[in-house]
C-alpha cells in the first residue's frame, strides 16, 4: 500500500492487491495502449489524460471501462487487466477508484467525445508532468508513476 498526496494535497492510497477498499468501487481509470502509442483523452476542463469516470447504474465497473474509453476515445477494448485501486480522501466525500490497462485494438471515430477532445496518441509521457499545465490533475500524483512501473513489470507493457 502506497499514501501520498494529490495534486490538491489531498491524501490518496494505492494498493495493487485485489480490491482493497471497495469490491464495488464508483470509479474507473484505464492506462491504455494503441498502436505501441499511450491512448489518452483531451479533456475540455481538465486537459490530457486517461480515460475514465464513473461507474453506472446497473454497470460493472468493467464495462464502466470500457464505455469511457468509447466515449472518450473511441477506443475499442482488446484486453482489459486489473492493475489495482485507489482511495481518495477529497474535500467532503471520498472516491475509490479501479485502476485497469487496456490495449486497444482500434480507434473508432466518434460524432461526440463528451466533455472531452477526443483521442491523442503519445510515445511518451513526458517526464515533467507534474509540471504541465497541459495535463490534467489526476495525472499529477503517483497514481500515475506506481501504475506505470507495475503495468512494465508486472505486465511487461513498454
Ligand atoms: P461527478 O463526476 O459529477 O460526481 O463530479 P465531482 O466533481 O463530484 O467528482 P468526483 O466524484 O469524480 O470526484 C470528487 C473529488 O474527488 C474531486 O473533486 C477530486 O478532488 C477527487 N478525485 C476524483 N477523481 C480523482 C482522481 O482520479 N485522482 C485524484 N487525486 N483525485 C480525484
Amino acid at each position: 500500500m502506497y499514501t501520498f498526496r494529490d495534486f490538491y494535497n489531498n491524501e490518496v492510497k494505492l494498493s495493487f492487491e485485489d480490491h482493497p477498499f471497495s469490491k464495488s468501487p464508483k470509479h474507473v481509470w484505464v492506462i491504455c495502449k494503441y498502436n505501441n502509442k499511450w491512448l489518452l483523452t483531451d479533456h475540455k476542463e481538465r486537459g490530457l489524460e486517461f480515460p475514465g469516470g464513473n461507474v453506472e447504474e446497473g454497470e460493472t465497473p468493467e464495462q464502466a471501462a470500457e464505455r469511457e474509453i468509447r466515449e472518450e476515445t473511441g477506443g475499442i477494448v482488446k484486453k482489459l487487466t486489473y492493475v489495482g485501486q485507489y482511495y481518495v480522501a477529497g474535500k467532503g466525500k471520498h472516491v475509490i477508484k479501479n485502476v485497469y490497462f487496456a490495449s486497444i485494438q482500434l480507434l473508432h471515430k466518434q460524432k461526440t467525445y463528451y466533455e472531452t477532445n477526443g483521442p491523442v496518441l503519445l510515445n511518451d509521457i513526458p517526464s515533467n508532468v507534474m509540471n504541465n499545465q497541459l495535463y490534467s490533475f489526476i495525472m499529477k500524483d503517483h497514481v500515475l508513476t506506481y501504475s506505470l512501473d507495475f503495468i512494465k513489470q508486472r505486465l511487461a507493457v513498454d
